[in-house]
């Protein structure tokens, strides 16, 4: 049942790239084109939809807060992330051209459900992303958008997070596509892209023996920081939660602008600090702006261990480990970023004699408010 892997989770993260493989098929038509008939909302109200709220919790927040910088890119629709239990207790406002994304791997998260029917109360229309067949959310949202990452069973989400990620960038094509702006066009070349991104998932998964060898001198580590900046925010904050859930560490992920307004305090020599680069080819120069940010934390002694694009050598020089990942466009990087970091998780709760499916304290699903 383990595929011949010690843990599930790492059969689980070995699973990526079908899990986003599978999330895409039978998406498109022939001619490339989304089709989401299943979705059962009319055109007609998602062409009205002048704002996007995503709840959830967890790791699917953090796919909530990719999908943000994705679907705005894409729709120009303002979206919000909220997580589903501050959503619920904030009076917030939301009307019938509200559309309320929810997303949940289990489906039964309680503070997801009591968001999502809220909602509903208030009027929204409201689409479920989830990854269980037949459980709750879906059956109490208007329209559902399975997720195909296949059971997940470590408490520890990482397939579910890729899935999720895809399943939320296909749904902000697909309104591209039924607005009809500039954009419309450009979907069709995303989902090929898209197409694209589970082989290179398999070229990093095949590279990752380096990532288990850091980890494995790292049992002792009391404290890890991640650094990221657009997509690579969530990106960071991700990498932090699998290493508290997993490896009962302090960990935190910071925007790396955000750096020079506090959390540079913290940099310590020897204090381990994940980098996740953007492409050299992203947008605004941030690739630039973001190797400065390694220069800063290597300069007051951080121990830099760098997320790059393969063949960007303007890392090298600052990095004390660099992990190259296959190039993909800014918004689809995310799918490519995480792994290292899921694998790093691994090997270090491995490293540490700790139960890696089921960590302390946690459970699968929270099915309490
Ligand atoms: C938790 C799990 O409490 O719920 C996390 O431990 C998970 O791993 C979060 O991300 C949300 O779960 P779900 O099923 O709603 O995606």
């Amino acid at each position: 049942e383990k595929g011949g892997y010690a843990t599930f989770m790492e059969k689980e993260i070995n699973d990526q790239p079908h899990a986003v493989a599978d999330t895409l098929l039978g998406r498109t038509d022939a001619s490339g084109r989304l089709v989401l008939d299943e979705l059962r909302i009319s055109e007609e109200q998602l062409k009205a939809v002048d704002r996007i709220t995503i709840v959830a919790c967890g790791t699917a927040a953090y796919a909530g807060m990719t999908a943000k910088y994705a679907i705005e890119h894409w729709t120009r629709i303002p979206v919000e992330v909220a997580l589903a239990h501050e959503f619920r207790y904030c009076d917030p406002i939301v009307n019938e051209r509200t559309l309320v994304v929810s997303i949940s791997q289990s489906g039964e998260t309680m503070d997801t459900l009591m968001a999502v029917k809220h909602a509903r109360d208030l009027g929204a229309l409201t689409i479920s992303i989830c990854n269980t067949h037949g459980s709750t959310i879906p059956r109490e949202s208007d329209a559902v958008l399975y997720t195909h990452a296949g059971p997940e069973i470590a408490v520890a989400s990482t397939k579910a997070f890729l899935a999720q990620i895809t399943a939320s960038y296909i749904l902000g094509l697909y309104l591209a596509q039924l607005r009809g702006g500039s954009f419309a066009d450009d979907a069709q070349a995303v989902m090929k892209e898209l197409a694209e991104v589970p082989g290179k998932i398999e070229t990093l998964l095949g590279r990752m023996g380096r990532v288990k060898e850091i980890a494995k001198f790292m049992a002792d580590t009391r404290s890890v920081l991640f650094l990221g900046r657009h997509v690579g925010y969530p990106v960071a904050m991700e990498g932090a939660l699998k290493l508290k859930e997993l490896a009962y560490i302090h960990a935190e992920g910071f925007a790396a602008g955000e750096l020079k307004h506090g959390p540079i305090a913290l940099i310590e020599p020897g204090q381990p600090v994940f980098v996740i680069v953007p492409s050299p080819t992203s947008e605004h120069g941030l690739h630039g702006k973001v190797v400065s940010n390694i220069q800063e934390i290597r300069a007051r002694g951080a121990r830099t261990l760098v997320i790059a694009e393969e063949g960007d050598e303007s890392v090298v020089p600052f990095a004390d480990e660099v992990i190259s990942v296959p190039a993909t466009s800014q918004l689809l990087a995310p799918l490519l970023t995480v792994v290292p970091l899921q694998v790093f998780a691994l090997w270090l709760s491995t490293a540490k004699g700790l139960d890696v499916d089921q960590p302390r304290n946690l459970a699968k699903s929270v099915t309490v408010e």
